[in-house]
């Protein structure tokens, strides 16, 4: 039974954040959530009504959910101890202002504490293209050791669905978060 922060961005893809969460407390971990206020609105635009209502109720014993400012959340302290820091989906804005050290939000705060405490961070970037600002900005903290994982398919597991490559993506990050999950594999 471990304890992980994942955090919720503004890029598209808040679907895979609320299956990270899902996953771990499946496992039996506790998970503290923080979703930033523009993460609501993207997923306002892309989540169907279904999944969008499961996600605004996401309500567990083992999930914290703290406000996006809230800067007395324990996680926004490097002596609250967790395991790892998962952001998915992670913005573009989100990964500047990681990869600068400007913690004005309490997900922000969040990584740049885990990335100090010498803890696994793993980032889903999502932007189509990638500028140069935006490759320098993901160098920079894969050097730092951050996993850098874009939530793209693996076309040699034949998705069939949207779900299935949503699975894989989050199989993917748990895996970086130190937690073993199934998902299709290699061989
Ligand atoms: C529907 C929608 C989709 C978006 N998709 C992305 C995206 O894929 N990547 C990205 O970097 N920003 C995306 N944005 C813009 C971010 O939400 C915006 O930059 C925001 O300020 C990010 O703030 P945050 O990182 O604090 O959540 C999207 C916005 C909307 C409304």
């Amino acid at each position: 039974m471990a304890r992980f922060v994942i955090g919720i961005s503004g890029a598209s893809g808040v679907i895979l954040g609320y299956k990270c969460c899902r996953a771990l407390l499946a496992e039996g971990h506790n998970v503290h959530l923080v979703i930033s206020s523009d993460a609501h609105l993207t997923a306002k635009e892309e989540m169907d009504n279904e999944s969008l209502q499961k996600f605004t109720k996401f309500q567990h014993e083992r999930l914290i959910l703290h406000a996006p400012r809230d800067f007395t959340a324990p996680i926004a302290s490097g002596t609250f101890e967790v395991q790892a820091m998962g952001i998915v989906p992670c913005s573009m804005a989100t990964l500047a202002a990681i990869s600068c050290g400007l913690a004005d939000t309490l997900l922000r705060r969040a990584a740049d504490v885990t990335l100090k405490e010498g803890r696994k961070l793993v980032l889903v970037p999502r932007e189509l293209p990638l500028s140069a600002i935006h490759l320098e900005n993901m160098l920079k903290l894969a050097r730092l050791g951050v996993s850098i994982i874009p939530p793209q398919p693996a076309w040699y597991t034949h998705p069939k669905t949207i779900e299935d490559v949503e699975d894989f993506v989050v199989g993917r990050v748990l895996e970086q978060m130190g937690v073993k999950v199934n998902y299709p594999r290699w061989g």
